[in-house]
């Protein structure tokens, strides 16, 4: 049976990719299926939690019992975070946000016969979405972030947990050929300011459930 760990709890959760428009017909993405991020909001669901679910542009359906908020670029996902934030007691990042958007959307498409170099896109920087969450004083949710990373894997997130003022990390190494992006599975090690956990290779929707139950008792420790 399922347990209630997550009962009476408001949960945040972003997933899947951004996307950033260059001009009408194209744009800077990742490949992101949101499949963790919706297989986290269905286990948080199921262990009771009141769910939010703050979803770019991918291709699933929403999970049972979860509400869910459409977005398409960094900063709209952003706007949804801050206001679900208002509101939340644990907020969990685990959408591959861009990191980089184009400085200018231009209006009209682009050609490649207006003498434009192939140096011509200038990128400005994205806010960072969880660390913008975490670094909140008043309304600060338990703030749990993933790390994509392809080398170094607990190091680099070690780092981050400490740089975006996370309370937990899950360190993805997405050069593993079992999991990571648009795979039905993956395989990570949580890390927080008490040691680290592996989690072994399994289905996305077994490892959120694990996820889930280590997340809340970590948040939680009281229930
Ligand atoms: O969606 P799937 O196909 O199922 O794949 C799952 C996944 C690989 C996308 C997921 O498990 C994962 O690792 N998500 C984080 C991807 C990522 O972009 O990680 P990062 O190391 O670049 O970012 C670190 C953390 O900061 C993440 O929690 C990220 O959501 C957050 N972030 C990053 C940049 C930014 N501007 N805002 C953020 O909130």
């Amino acid at each position: 049976a399922p347990t209630q760990s997550l009962k009476g709890k408001k949960v945040t959760i972003t997933a899947g990719p951004t996307r950033e428009a260059l001009d009408p017909v194209r744009y800077l993405s990742n490949h992101s299926s949101g499949k963790m991020g919706f297989a986290i909001a269905a286990a948080a669901a199921r262990a009771g939690a009141d769910v939010t679910l703050i979803a770019g542009p991918v291709r699933l359906d929403t999970p049972a019992g979860v509400q869910r908020v459409d977005v398409v670029s960094t900063n709209d996902m952003l706007k949804a975070a801050e206001q679900a934030a208002d509101d939340c007691d644990l907020f969990i990042a685990a959408a591959a946000v861009v990191d980089f958007r184009p400085a200018v959307i231009a209006t009209q498409k682009i050609k490649k016969e207006d003498g434009n170099d192939s140096d011509a896109l200038t990128l400005v920087k994205n806010p960072d979405i969880v660390a913008t969450i975490a670094a909140r004083v008043e309304r600060r949710p338990f703030v749990v972030g993933f790390a994509a990373e392809t080398e170094k894997v607990v190091e680099h997130a070690a780092q981050k947990l400490a740089r975006k003022n996370l309370d937990m990390i899950i360190a993805n190494d997405v050069s593993n050929p079992e999991g990571g992006f648009n795979s039905d599975r993956n395989e990570v090690m949580v890390i927080d300011h008490s040691g680290q956990q592996p989690l072994p290779a399994a289905l996305k929707t077994e490892l959120a459930a694990e996820l889930v139950a280590l997340i809340a008792a970590r948040a939680f420790p009281h229930n």
